[in-house]
């Protein structure tokens, strides 16, 4: 089968490669696909939400199963644009419907969802500038900090966390008049929860599900969980605190009712569902939900995935999940990103990445590269992840923090202090 990824970073590299070792693969194609990518398939230059293009791709080189890496197409419907065409009806999409990635497009459907289905997540209380002053009274009867986040998607950057009342009033304002264009014309407030956070994953064909392994992103540019916001600086899976009873509650108290709900709702989901958790005293309660694979997690969480992932994604497609095998290997496996110096703020792009046939033992997948000619340049804040396996999280995170010594590109930085958190 040939099989089409749409998407370009990490996550699609790592897609690709672990895409790539299944027997039942013939041609890889990757829309529009990085400097990383090429190595396992070819990539064409498509971008991700040009529908009309993706269709004549899929049809010239008889495509068929598309696998979509984020999450942008999917709140466009690409998968909704399969299904109403006639050439393109029975090729299998890996990710919802429009309807299903709402969860993810809009905050309030989510919490909404959530409340209707008795999922545990934060109190909330959703604000347009009809209902402004419910929103403000709901704002001031809550203890602080702040959680205030546009209903649309917002690249990331849709969610403030405020201290001071004051303040807080006043970006709710804001972001009602347009802070971040139409995806803060709802905005969502929330009772701020204190604990821990990991990235849960399922795979799910709508009826069954299988849970994928778990793994802890960090978010901020500093040591320490400091300064901005990134796309992400690394990943580890397993999680320490996501132990077996933790898990277990998960599954219950959130998968389990996630799948029902989407069932009731009429929702026919195939594809994955990324888990936005926080432990609260060992209580787990949804941040968010995303309906895609994370990134970078899927650079980790793709090392510790022994079975055929295509096996799966058919079992997706067919409706028959619950008879496939998923297989994970219990080593542990993370990732480390490199990024380009004054990333999430200004950096450059198209510096010179060299060293890399220095790599041992771990696995690059890339983020923001290009080739320039021959060689491969940096296109992106995000520039390579290195992602490595050991028995235990040091092992693993030692591996690829000799690896990130070795490559070199203008202004080269990454975190040295992944796992502080959980290797107290
Ligand atoms: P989101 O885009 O919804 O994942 O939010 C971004 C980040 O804000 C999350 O990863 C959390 O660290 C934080 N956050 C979001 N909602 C809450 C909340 N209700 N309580 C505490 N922190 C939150
Ligand atoms: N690593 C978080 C995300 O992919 O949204």
């Amino acid at each position: 089968m040939n099989i089409l990824i749409v998407g370009s970073g990490g996550r699609e590299h790592a897609f690709a490669w672990k895409i790539s070792q299944s027997p039942k693969l013939s041609q890889l194609f990757i829309a529009p696909g990085n400097a990383g990518t090429s190595e396992f398939g070819t990539n064409v230059e498509i971008g991700v939400t040009d529908f009309a293009a993706i269709r004549t791709l899929v049809i010239e080189k008889n495509i068929g199963m598309v696998v979509v890496g984020p999450e942008v197409p999917l709140v466009e419907g690409i998968h909704d644009f399969f299904l109403a065409d006639e050439m393109l009806k029975k090729i299998p999409v890996i990710g919802p419907v429009s309807r299903g990635a709402r969860l993810e497009g809009s905050k309030d459907f989510a919490k909404q969802f959530m409340l209707r289905h008795a999922i545990p997540t934060a109190a909330y209380c959703s604000v347009t500038k009809e209902n402004l002053e419910s929103g403000i009274s709901f704002l001031r009867s809550l203890p602080g900090p702040y959680v205030l986040k546009a209903d649309g998607l917002a690249a990331g950057k849709g969610v403030l966390i405020i201290e001071n009342l004051d303040e807080a009033e006043q970006s709710v304002r804001e972001m009602l008049g347009g802070m971040f264009g139409q995806a803060s014309e709802t905005v969502v407030i929330e009772e701020f929860l204190s604990g821990i956070e990991c990235s849960v994953f399922a795979i799910t064909d709508g009826t069954d599900y299988k849970i994928l392994p778990v793994a802890k992103d960090y978010k901020r540019i500093g040591e320490g969980d400091t300064g901005l916001n990134t796309g992400g600086m690394g990943a580890i899976s397993p999680v320490p605190f996501a132990d077996e009873i933790f898990m277990k509650k998960v599954e219950e108290r959130i998968i389990v009712p996630t799948v029902r709900g989407l069932q009731r709702d009429g929702i026919d989901y195939k594809g994955f569902i990324f888990f936005g958790l926080i432990s609260v005293n060992s209580e787990p309660f949804v941040i968010e939900y995303n309906v895609r694979m994370g990134d970078p997690e899927t650079e980790a969480v793709m090392l510790r995935i022994n079975s055929d992932l295509v096996e799966l994604f058919e079992g997706v497609a067919q409706g028959n999940l619950a008879g496939r095998q998923l297989d994970i290997d219990p080593s542990c496996a993370v990732t480390v990103m490199l990024v380009a110096g004054g990333y999430p703020g200004d950096y450059t792009k198209g510096d010179l990445i060299s060293d890399l046939d220095l790599i041992s033992g771990s696995i690059l997948f890339h983020s923001g590269t290009r080739f320039s000619g021959t060689e491969v340049v940096t296109n992106g804040g995000r520039v390579i992840a290195i992602s490595s396996k050991g028995k235990n999280i040091p092992e693993a995170l030692d591996l690829s923090y000799r690896n990130a010594a070795k490559i070199q590109f203008k202004n080269k930085f990454f975190r040295r202090d992944l796992g502080f958190d959980l290797l107290k």
